[in-house]
């Protein structure tokens, strides 16, 4: 996976990993003059346990958390990508058994991610909170702080972005195409529409919201009522894969916050039929994360795991694609880094019948 190749150093073990880390543990939990050939003895556990130790001191006493929570995410971030998949289940269990873990949970947002109500990672309603776009409540002290401290990581910076991206991408599709056709794959809540006036919305010939989750498109409906526009579809990507939902063809398909989830194989097929959804000129976007500082923190403590990929698996994705139907493909990042988005535009009409 990408974020094992970017993020591993050279071919360090787990033991070494913990040991070189060590070093910056010791300055303030071990005693200084540990004698460096002793330091094979140390069980693998004990720099994570010491960062640990200290994540929990920052959270529960009123010094700022969030630098020794930072070390925890980068010394997380480090054992994922180092550890076999015995180790990492250890690392994982540690976080888990440890009462930082419960403090983690007093936040509503990593509380909903671990727990995962709707029965699958990552909700409209979990990504509402990321978004931040209401005060959750009845939040105590340390709730908000960690609160504060998971939705100001660049991952969820990162979310933010990629949502005012896809607006403004919106935006332009009302401007320069008329009575444009749009489809969101995997719309969620749809948030990204909401940022267009509803008059912006309408010049749109229709747009169509598709999602597994009915509780979301009812959502969907809730906040974007006045566009005539919308339609709902709900439907799964398996039979979208299947050619069972007849959808037509669109100027604009997107999808954000979906092949973060799909196995390269499943990715490329989808790209290639949402590709051949696209009216001749019309454009593809599709969003995934690049390998970051979070992902250890979030799959030992949120059980989120998500399928992070480098530029050049991102641009894979469109593997399955005849070249010669594209007329572009480019790659772009939004501000933060975290999020890549792979872009197809299909050949115009004139281009194809030559
Ligand atoms: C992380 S949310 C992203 C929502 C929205 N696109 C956004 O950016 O805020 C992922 C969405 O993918 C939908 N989803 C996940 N797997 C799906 C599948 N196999 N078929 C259809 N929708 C799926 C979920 O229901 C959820 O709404």
């Amino acid at each position: 996976m990408g974020a094992r190749s970017a993020l591993g150093r050279g071919n360090e073990s787990f033991l070494e990993v913990q040991i070189r880390t060590m070093t910056v543990f010791t300055e303030c939990s071990f005693d200084r003059s540990f004698p460096p050939t002793d330091r094979n003895m140390i069980h693998p556990n004990q720099a994570l346990q010491a960062s640990l130790d200290q994540a929990l001191r920052g959270f529960t006493q009123e010094a700022s958390s969030d630098a020794d929570m930072q070390e925890l995410c980068s010394l997380l971030s480090e054992l994922q990508v180092t550890s076999n998949k015995e180790e990492w289940d250890a690392v994982k269990a540690t976080c888990r058994a440890h009462p930082l873990f419960d403090i983690i949970q007093e936040d509503p947002l990593s509380r909903r991610i671990y727990e995962k109500p709707r029965g699958y990672a990552g909700d409209a309603r979990m990504m509402d909170l990321i978004y931040k776009s209401e005060q959750p409540r009845g939040l105590n002290d340390v709730g908000q702080r960690v609160y504060d401290f998971v939705t100001d990581r660049q991952c969820a910076h990162g979310a933010r972005a990629r949502k005012m991206k896809l607006a403004a991408l919106l935006n332009k599709t009302m401007v320069e195409c008329d009575a444009p056709e749009i489809l969101s794959v995997a719309c969620g809540h749809m948030r990204e529409a909401q940022l267009l006036s509803t008059n912006r919305l309408n010049r749109a010939r229709r747009i169509v919201a598709f999602d597994q989750d009915e509780t979301s498109l009812a959502e969907v409906s809730r906040s974007l009522g006045d566009c005539e526009a919308l339609s709902l579809v709900s439907g799964s990507v398996r039979r979208l894969i299947a050619g069972r939902h007849n959808l037509g063809t669109f100027d604009l398909i997107y999808s954000l916050g979906l092949y973060d989830y799909l196995e390269q194989p499943i990715a490329q097929r989808l790209t290639q039929v949402l590709f051949d959804a696209l009216n001749p000129g019309g454009r593809l976007v599709i969003a995934n994360y690049l390998p970051n500082e979070s992902s250890g923190f979030m799959e030992a403590f949120l059980e989120w795991e998500l399928i992070y990929r480098s530029k050049q698996e991102i641009m894979d994705m469109a593997g399955g694609i005849n070249d010669g139907a594209i007329s572009s493909k480019s790659y772009s990042e939004e501000h933060t880094g975290t999020i890549g988005f792979l872009e197809l535009t299909k050949l115009p009409a004139r281009a194809v019948a030559v």
